[in-house]
């Protein structure tokens, strides 16, 4: 009997839902997730506590690094089949998907399984890192890049990536800066939306849409000293203003997954933190997905110190609304609890309520398999369009710092040229820190793109003259400066490439300094002192601090880690082919001594007077300037663009009305350029204290020479509201100061009155 009603009810998931998978108004949705629920509510009164808990299980596929390629741990097969796996994590690729798939229909329920996979910045097709690609504030391109990478992981068995990272970062310092989309908050709840689209589309069903996440929830940047996995002590208002809102734009998106932080904020780790996972994510924003843990971090509760037991942890983490484990191995060993009543079944139900609930919006009870196809995984993993994609992605990523006399771009028929730095010729560098299933081999290094885009006749000489490196015996090493210096003093101009390699940034790679690594200033200052003109290519996860002769070279050109095409991405660039157009999302100190340094700072009570900025009793320090060496939003072109007439269509506006800015910017050089306008707004006076600017709106335009347009922008109460003291949303009347500008202090000033 109960063999027939479990078969009953399997035919009737695997073959009734699908009709209202492509359901498209909310009314269907809602009719939609109606039915998802009822066969769920079918599913939990047949399963086992062992089988629920399974759900709630995520293991590895047995993969410690991807280079050995896809594989699936031989102990997972009795796993799979028992009921005990609900995810596995770190698989892909269509034949080792597929055999998990096929032992998990040979288990009681056929319940399918759901795999994971880090995709951050593209599958096989690696993109720029994900603060590299922000620098081209294009929202459409970020969401392209994450489309195209949800293609390929789609096609290769993966349903679920654990990105986009919506973390905000303040702190250089903190490797896992590459990962999100800078500074910001509000430029990253417009990324984190962006993502979170591409990655899952219009449908989340279709076969080439894959389930975001939105992580790691939360603060995770906002770490100690900027030191990885450290504690987060940050005020309420800072976490509800700063650190909160991408998460809430990542749900407005459509975001159906959460991963829960490893840090601990205010005394609370977020994996058992309930005021996170329940009041705000649930309670208050209605979120109806699943959070997953990050890596053990269930279990690292007990370093925290909350408590040594892991059962204890296990039920603290679920009634907090974690609903599960990533590699503890906790929940599965709670049944006991669960008999005991120390865990209510309500709670266990609901937390596989809400992963069943992806299964069913993947389309996995429809056909499991259906990730699984050998030919789309050839034809679109690593495909031609996606590194045609991948290229015009990279271009936009870079950033001009620098550009003295006009030295880029360079000609191409420059009749010496040397190339100088290891990262000139590093392909795995290129690709940043979780390239995941990208391969080094795919990738086109700096000096390929240069003597690719050379004329035939000029003499490109490569010497390394110092390897970056981690290695300090190596990276000490000045054994190849006079071959750098020759190759130099015989050249027109030199190529420096410089920065960080790709083992830098990323987690668990946080560095106390923000200096070039190892030897490479040395070097830099050999070649500054030959006195041919020195283009500093940088290539690094996180800012530099340049000092020293460094700020004497006449180019700088921020390039990040840019993919599988950084090197013909680069190449265009200091060619003149593409027309740099990259601006900072993220704040550039003049050295690690000057973070906490963002633009949307707080006011002192003792601000430095622009005037006398060396004047005693201010907030300031008196070894180091406290500006920065680069602000937020910095970035030049080829071509220059002026700004002028900074109008507003009204003095006063009520709550309810539409204040029009509006700004002429005109090209004003030789060459088509594309440039990112900037408005910030401060609120003069309130009754909390507020950041001395917030980056309200921005536009990207294209110009050509001599070109001019006006650029509207519409301020409504929402650009004006804040958090009150007691942290409720509200507008104050008074004054406002609008600015519009090419860089966060580089603008333009008016000013108008909210009045009541
Ligand atoms: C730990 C990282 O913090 C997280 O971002 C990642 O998704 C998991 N490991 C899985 O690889």
């Amino acid at each position: 009997m109960k063999k027939t009603l479990v078969l009953f009810l399997m035919s009737a998931l695997l073959f009734s839902v699908g009709f209202a998978q492509n359901a498209k108004t909310p009314a269907e949705q809602i009719a939609n997730d109606k039915v998802i629920y009822q066969k769920i509510d079918s599913l939990l009164r047949i399963m086992t506590i062992e089988e629920k808990l399974g759900q709630l299980n995520q293991v590895n596929s047995g993969i410690s690094d991807h280079k050995k390629g896809a594989y699936l741990s031989p102990d997972l097969e009795p796993m799979i089949r028992e009921g005990k796996v609900g995810s596995i994590l770190n698989i892909y690729g269509v034949d080792v998907t597929r055999k998990a798939q096929e032992y998990a229909m040979q288990s009681r329920l056929k319940i399918p399984i759901l795999f994971g996979l880090d995709v951050i910045h593209g599958y096989r097709t690696t993109f720029p890192t994900p603060l590299a690609e922000s620098s081209s504030w294009d929202m459409a391109l970020l969401e392209e890049s994450a489309r195209i990478a949800a293609i390929e992981a789609s096609a290769a068995g993966v349903h679920w990536t654990f990105a986009p990272m919506v973390d905000v970062a303040r702190d250089p310092r903190w490797g896992r800066i590459i990962e999100g989309a800078g500074e910001d908050t509000y430029f990253g709840t417009l990324a984190a939306a962006a993502r979170v689209k591409g990655f899952q589309g219009e449908d989340l069903s279709l076969n080439n849409t894959i389930l975001a996440c939105a992580k790691h929830f939360a603060a995770y940047g906002g770490a100690e000293g900027g030191r990885d996995y450290n504690t987060v002590d940050i005020s309420e208002r800072t976490l509800h203003e700063t650190y909160l809102p991408p998460f809430k734009a990542a749900i407005d998106a459509g975001v159906l997954s959460f991963m829960a932080s490893f840090n601990e904020i205010a005394g609370m780790p977020s994996s058992v933190n309930r005021k996170l996972m329940t009041e705000i994510l649930r309670e208050k924003w209605g979120y109806k997905g699943f959070v997953v843990s990050d890596w053990g971090s269930i279990g690292e509760v007990r370093n925290h110190g909350i408590s040594k037991n892991d059962e204890t942890l296990g039920i603290l983490a679920l009634n907090a609304g974690l609903d599960m484990d990533m590699e503890s191995k906790i929940f599965i060993k709670l049944a006991g609890a669960v008999r005991s009543g120390k865990i209510k079944m309500e709670v266990l139900d609901e937390a596989v309520r809400r992963n069943l609930y992806i299964k069913f919006k993947l389309g996995l009870f429809d056909d499991p398999f259906r990730y699984c196809n050998n030919e789309r995984e050839k034809a679109l993993v690593l495909s031609p369009k996606h590194r045609e994609i991948a290229r015009k992605v990279a271009e936009r990523s870079i950033v001009l710092l620098k550009n003295e006399n006009n030295l880029l771009p360079l000609k191409r028929d420059t009749k010496r040229i040397a190339v100088i730095g290891s990262l000139a010729n590093a392909k795995r560098d290129m690709l940043g820190e979780w390239e995941v299933v990208g391969r080094p081999e795919d990738a086109i290094t700096i000096l390929d793109g240069i003597r690719a885009k050379v004329d035939s006749k000029t003499k490109v000489v490569y010497a390394e003259g110092c390897t970056v490196s981690r290695d300090e015996k190596v990276a000490l090493s000045d054994k190849g400066f006079n071959a750098a210096i020759q190759a130099a003093k015989n050249s027109d101009v030199v190529i420096a490439v410089m920065g960080e390699t790709a083992d830098m940034s990323g987690e668990a790679h946080s560095r106390s300094s923000l200096d070039l690594p190892g030897v490479q200033l040395e070097l830099l200052k050999k070649l500054v002192e030959t006195g041919k003109p020195i283009v500093l290519v940088l290539s690094n996860g996180r800012p530099i601090s340049l000092n020293g002769e460094a700020l004497k070279v006449p180019a700088v050109l921020e390039t990040w880690q840019l993919g599988v095409e950084a090197g013909n991405a680069i190449a265009n660039v200091l060619f003149g082919d593409y027309n740099p157009s990259g601006k900072l999302t993220v704040t550039v100190p003049r050295s690690a001594g000057q973070i906490p340094i963002f633009y949307n700072h707080k006011i002192s009570g003792r601000p430095i007077e622009p005037k006398n900025p060396t004047d005693r009793y201010k907030s300031r320090y008196i070894d180091i300037p406290s500006d920065p060496l680069y602000p937020f939003g910095y970035g030049l072109s080829y071509t220059t663009f002026a700004y002028r007439n900074l109008k507003l269509d009204k003095k006063s506006m009520k709550e309810n009305d539409t204040l029009k800015v509006s700004i002429e910017i005109e090209n004003t050089g030789k060459r088509n350029g594309e440039e990112i306008v900037q408005l910030y707004i401060n609120d003069f006076e309130a009754s909390v204290t507020r950041p001395v600017k917030e980056l309200k709106s921005f536009r990207k335009l294209t110009l050509s020479p001599g070109e001019k347009k006006i650029v509207d922008f519409m301020i409504t109460r929402k650009d004006l509201e804040f958090l009150s003291a007691s942290l409720t949303p509200i507008v104050e009347s008074g004054k406002f100061t609008v600015m519009v500008g090419r860089n966060s202090t580089d603008v333009l000033e008016e000013s108008f009155e909210l009045v009541p």
